[in-house]
């Protein structure tokens, strides 16, 4: 079938500058095609300047992520015939968050600053060399390795604790989920959901050693407590690594160990406190307790719109919901549930 794609090109070198255009290309479409196939065919047979990435064509090296009709996908991952169908167009654009350096071709560097940033390597000391013919260099281990010798169990990880960064180790680096980040795109220097992916693949692997210094900086200023939990990166995300999830399990560890000495996690402890006093979001008296009370006189004007806006129900007016009782039923049972667990704990 004849299908007309549109594909953004931009030259930095030509006479105009890189200003992306779309330009319109027909082509013959066969069942089975994917997108990274019908940019081949474009530039193998019309346009041998169209620039653009890729590298294995089976959705391993993410090299050829590009915006497919708006949203970030990979090209050698996506067909081309059900996509026209669903959309009733193919635009091809580059990934959207970062600079573009011609035509789909954008600039990459900021994507790996923010990966170096969060140190992704693993830290143990003391790390003995593994046996010939071992592939797995595991923790101190537990259940099932009683018949193993000591220097044995410090290279077996169980498979539980596998599991729990098992997500985060499939990023194949393709940038889909920064490009469809909507924090990354009012602060170009936030950590960015594949760096926190990333972060987590180390602070989550039980034979990390400096979790803690990793959570205080990841704690920081556009750390992981400024995404605003849009879930576009899990939405985005052709591998399933699911950012949005290791972002709240970084953020659940950091309270655990204590780490609350800022806005996010006071922002979390207040969202919690305002439902069990009264039963839904105060927001004026979170944000006293979130910004403390200087900072939040600056939020007044702010505060004043959303009242407005029928955002924020006066507190004194509406101080707690009818059956607050039964809300605070479900707290006491959480705190009963924590208890047992705790005692339960070797
Ligand atoms: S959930 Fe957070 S990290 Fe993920 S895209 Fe949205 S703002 Fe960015
Ligand atoms: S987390 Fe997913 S979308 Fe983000 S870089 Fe890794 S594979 Fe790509
Ligand atoms: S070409 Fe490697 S992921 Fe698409």
């Amino acid at each position: 079938m004849k299908i007309k794609i549109k594909i953004s090109r931009c030259d930095p070198l030509g006479r105009t500058g890189c200003k992306p255009f779309l330009q319109a290309y027909d082509i013959e479409a066969r069942e089975g095609m994917t997108v990274l196939d019908a940019l081949h065919l474009v530039k193998d047979e019309q346009d041998g300047t169209l620039a653009f990435r890729r590298s294995c064509r089976s959705a391993i090296c993410g090299s050829c992520a590009v915006n497919l009709n708006g949203f970030p996908k990979l090209a050698c991952k996506t067909q081309l015939i059900p996509e026209y169908k669903k959309k009733g167009a193919i635009i091809i654009e580059p990934l959207f968050n970062y600079r573009v350096i011609k035509d789909l071709v954008v600039d990459f560097n900021p994507f790996w600053d923010k990966i170096n940033k969060i140190e992704p390597w693993l830290n143990q000391k003391n790390n003995p060399p593994l046996p010939q013919g071992d592939r797995f260099q595991i923790c101190p281990q537990k259940e099932g390795m009683e018949g193993l010798s000591s220097e044995k169990k410090w290279q077996r990880v169980d498979k539980q604790a596998v599991l729990k960064i098992g997500n985060s180790s499939k990023c194949i680096m393709c940038g889909c989920c920064n490009a469809a980040c909507n924090t990354l795109e009012i602060d170009k220097h936030f950590v960015a959901p594949a760096a926190l992916a990333k972060a987590w693949r180390f602070v989550g692997d039980e034979r990390e050693l400096q979790r803690q210094k990793r959570l205080v900086r990841l704690s920081g200023g556009h750390g992981m407590w400024d995404c605003v939990r849009c879930v576009h990166c899990t939405e985005y995300c052709p591998k399933d690594v699911a950012p949005l999830q290791a972002i709240e399990r970084l953020r659940a560890e950091a309270i655990k160990e204590g780490i609350i000495d800022n806005d996010g996690a006071r922002h979390v402890e207040s969202m919690v406190d305002s439902i069990k006093r009264v039963g839904r979001l105060d927001e004026a008296a979170m944000t006293f307790k979130t910004l403390g009370f200087l900072r939040s006189l600056g939020m007044i004007p702010f505060g004043l719109k959303m009242e407005m806006h029928g955002k924020m129900p006066m507190p004194l007016i509406f101080p707690q919901i009818e059956k607050i009782e039964e809300v605070k039923k479900i707290y006491e049972e959480i705190e009963k549930r924590k208890a047992v667990s705790r005692n339960r704990e070797p």
